[in-house]
This record gives C-alpha cells, structure tokens and sequence, in this order.
C-alpha cells in the first residue's frame, strides 16, 4: 500500500513514520521546508519521545517527505493531519484542512479509488464536506474517491508507543470499498504483525505494553463525534478531580486517596483522576470548544462541558490564589516556575497552564523566571508579551526565588538536589501542583511544602 500524509506535526509525523516503519512507502506532505529537510536527513521535526528514532529507521527506505503533492497520484491512502486550531468563537478553524482537500483534488489518479482519511480533528460533518468539496471539483464520491473520518487518539509524549499499542481504532465510512481499503491498512496493528526491526524497537522501549486493540467501524458523522465525545469526557473527568482536590483542602482529606478508592471501582477506573493545576494543551481546550460552539449551533447546551471548561479556569486561579495566600503580597517576590509545556515529555507550550498563571501572577506583581527542558523556544514564541525571565536549569530557577512552582512533572524534576534548592532560593515555599514531591522530607529540610488537595495532617 502507497500512503500520503499531509502534514508533518504532532500527528502527521508520528502517523507517517508508524505506517512507513510497518513497511508501507509513506510520503509526508509539509509547506514546512525545514520539517521536510529534517525528516528527509532521518531527524524528527517534533520533540516525541522515540519519534526520532522511528524516523532513522525509515527515512529514505519507506518515509520519503516533499512540499509537493506529487505522491498523491499513487496513494491508495492520503491521511490529512493539518492543524485544526480555535478560530474566534471557539469553532475549529478548517482553512487549513480545505487547502489540504482542494490540493489533494488536484493530484488525483481518476482511473482508481483514493481514500482521503481525516486524521485532523474536525467538527461533526467535515468528512461530508470534504466529499462535496471534491464532487464540485468534478471527482466521483465511492469510485474515484472516498472521505473517511479515522480520528486519532495519541497522547503526546506516549504517541510513539500509543500509534503500536492502540486501545481502539475508530473508522467512519460511508462505502464498503473505503471500509476495506481501511480495514487492509490497520490489519498489522489489530494483529501485531510488524517487521522484525520495528518489533525489536517496540520491545527495547515498550516491554510492558500488552494492550489489545479494538478496531470499530461506524458512520462518518459519529467517528467524527467519538473524538470529541472522548477528549471532553476526560476534560471532565480532571476538573471533576479538581474540584474534589480544592473540597479536600477544605475537609482535611487527601485527594490522592480519593482518587485511589474511587478508581476501585471500575466504573470510575483510576486514570486521569490526578489533581494539577488543571489541564491544557493543544486537544482538550480546543475540542471542548469546538464541540461547545457546534452543539450551541444546533441548539443544544451542553452544561457538563460548560461547567468543566469553567472549572479548569478556575482550577488555575486557585494555584495564583494558592500562592498569595503564602507569599501575601507578590510585588517584588520572585517566583519559580517549573514546567511550561501543557504535560512532560512534549515541547508543545501552545496552550498551557503555565501561560494562565504567569499572567495572572504577574499581573499581581510578581517577578517570574522559569525553566522547561523542551519548552522554552515555544512557550517564549507563543507569549512575547509575558514578563519571564528563562532559565537553563532547575537550581538556577531556585536562585533567589521567594517561591518555586512545579507545573509540569517532567522526570528531571521529581528527585533534584534539594540542599542545593534550599540553598539558593530566598524563600522556602514549594507549590507541587502534581503532588509528586515527597511532604515529609521537604518539610524536615525546612521547606514549606503545598500539593494540590492534601488536605491531611501533610498540609
Ligand atoms: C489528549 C487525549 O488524551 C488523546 O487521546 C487525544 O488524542 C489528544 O488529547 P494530550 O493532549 O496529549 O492527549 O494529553 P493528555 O495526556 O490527555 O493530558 C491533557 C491534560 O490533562 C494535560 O494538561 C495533563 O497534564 C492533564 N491531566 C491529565 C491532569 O491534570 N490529570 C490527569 O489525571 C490526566
């Protein structure tokens, strides 16, 4: 099988080096020069954790990159991950997507059937507005081209190892053909049939990972809404979490063993029940307000989303309002705030947290420096305006701080040299949004220890 994907991001370099490494020629698409000059040198355009890697061992054997849509013509497949982001009034902003589909409509094969696969995340009914795009450029639908909704699941920081061990693939077909065609491409990952290189890759990184993979097909317009469904009901699930954590400080009880008893019960399940400073990043705040905006467009209000979208907002202000009421006044203090990307093991800091607090704290007076290991290009690129002052190391964030922040639990962070901390900051105060930081002992060395919802005795 011959596949296009068009765009080489978060998902379209990660589904492209997946597909070329199980053996299938994939082209990558990109107006990027410079993503397209990386991938063809065996670089990975993105920070991923193993993407890199996964790039070296195809690139020029199976993963080929262009900036042109030449590839199309031979493609069985073309799968469309261009960026979908907010547009104002909260609506996914598809210009984009459209100009991935009336390019694609310039380079097709008429003599056999294509199938255009949206990999983007796009509102409830693109697929059939991608077919009437391209029956007006005078294609035919389920002969000559076919548009199925194939939404991607991947978590980023785990993509590479979510792409082998996927949970569940969703596919939305309106013809039998597409759904075959489909059906043929996914085959290897249903069954774990990969190359031997890539098996040997997959256990040296992911020895653990006995997940099963479910495949489900189903109409265009409710895989589409399957994605959004599923990114807005963990949204919820966090600032449900949230909300016990700030109730928990109040009555004296810790949210970690909240989480864990509610988690027991498998109706609930224990994953993404951990407190934070709430969530973020470039889905969950996009999605719930696209699938706000399009469900308000047909006349339904959704309130559950409403209220978690509301709640995650607040949840940011309560760490500011966290800190004031530790620091009191915070002109002239200095905080230090670690983690700028939306989650560890990313680079992406287009929509964080940390944007959120910072703003708000320097809105209050406050001095801020900062560190991230990946972030710091994109965080400083997306927020010219915000007053920071970027660091190159964790102890150096510490330097005179009256207070350090920890927003992101990147691995490097959890067990630093906490003499040498002590040490160097002004102040004594540690807010661990994460609660990933050992209580008892920063509170011997003399700390003053917060976590998000521990309100027991280790508050
Ligand atoms: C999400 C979905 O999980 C993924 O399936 C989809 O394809 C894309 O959107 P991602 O945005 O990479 O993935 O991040 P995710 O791991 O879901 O975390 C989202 C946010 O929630 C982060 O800010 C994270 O720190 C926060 N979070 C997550 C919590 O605060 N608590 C939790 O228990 C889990």
């Amino acid at each position: 099988m011959k596949i296009v994907c068009i765009g080489a991001g978060y998902v379209g370099s990660v589904t492209a080096a997946a597909l070329a490494a199980l053996g299938y020629k994939t082209t990558v698409v990109d107006m990027d020069r410079m993503k397209v000059e990386q991938i063809a040198l065996g670089n990975s355009p993105i920070y991923e954790p193993g993407l890199g890697e996964l790039i070296k061992m195809t690139a020029g054997r199976t993963l080929f990159s262009s900036m042109s849509y030449e590839a199309v013509r031979e493609a069985d497949a073309v799968f469309i991950c261009v960026g979908t982001p907010s547009a104002p009034g909260g609506s996914a902003d598809l210009t984009y997507y459209r100009q991935a589909v009336s390019s694609i409509a310039r380079h097709l094969d008429p003599a056999r059937l294509t199938v255009i696969v949206n990999k983007s995340t796009v509102p409830v009914g693109t697929a059939g507005l991608a077919v009437s795009l391209l029956e007006d450029e005078g294609w035919e639908a389920g002969r000559q081209v076919s548009v199925v909704s194939n939404p991607e699941f991947l978590r980023e920081g785990l993509a590479v190892e979510d792409v082998f061990h996927p949970e569940r693939i969703v596919v939305g077909v309106s013809d039998r053909r597409s759904g075959e065609i489909m059906r043929d491409l996914y085959l290897p990952f249903i069954e774990r049939r990969y190359p031997e290189a890539l098996q040997a890759f997959l256990k040296d990184h992911y020895p653990r990972n006995k997940t099963r993979s479910a495949y489900m097909e189903t109409d265009p317009r409710s895989a589409e809404l399957i994605k959004y469904a599923s990114n807005a009901f963990l949204a919820v699930k966090i600032s449900y979490i949230n909300e016990i954590a700030q109730v928990c400080e109040a009555l004296g009880a810790n949210v970690r063993e909240v989480a864990r008893g509610m988690g027991l019960d498998s109706r609930i399940g224990s994953r993404f029940l951990q407190a934070s400073s709430g969530w973020s990043g470039s889905c969950f705040p996009k999605d719930t307000s696209e699938l706000l905006a399009t469900s308000a467009k047909y006349g339904c209000e959704l309130t559950v989303v409403r209220a978690a979208v509301e709640a995650n907002q607040a949840m940011h202000r309560y760490v500011v309002a966290k800190i004031r009421r530790r620091l009191r006044s915070l002109y002239g203090k200095t905080v230090g705030i670690l983690g700028l990307t939306f989650k560890p093991d990313t680079d992406d800091a287009r929509i964080t947290q940390a944007a959120s607090i910072i703003r708000q704290l320097a809105e209050l007076g406050a001095d801020i420096k900062a560190h991230d290991p990946q972030g710091i290009p994109m965080f400083r690129r997306v927020n010219p305006d915000l007053p920071v002052r970027y660091c190159t190391s964790l102890e150096e964030t510490a330097d005179r701080s009256d207070a350090l922040v920890l927003l992101t639990h990147w691995q490097e962070y959890i067990e630093p040299d906490w003499e040498q901390i002590r040490s160097r900051m002004r102040g004594s105060y540690l807010l661990d949004t994460r609660n990933v930081w050992d209580a008892g002992q920063l509170r011997e060395m003399g700390f003053q220890y917060e976590g998000i919802g521990l309100g027991d005795s280790s508050e």
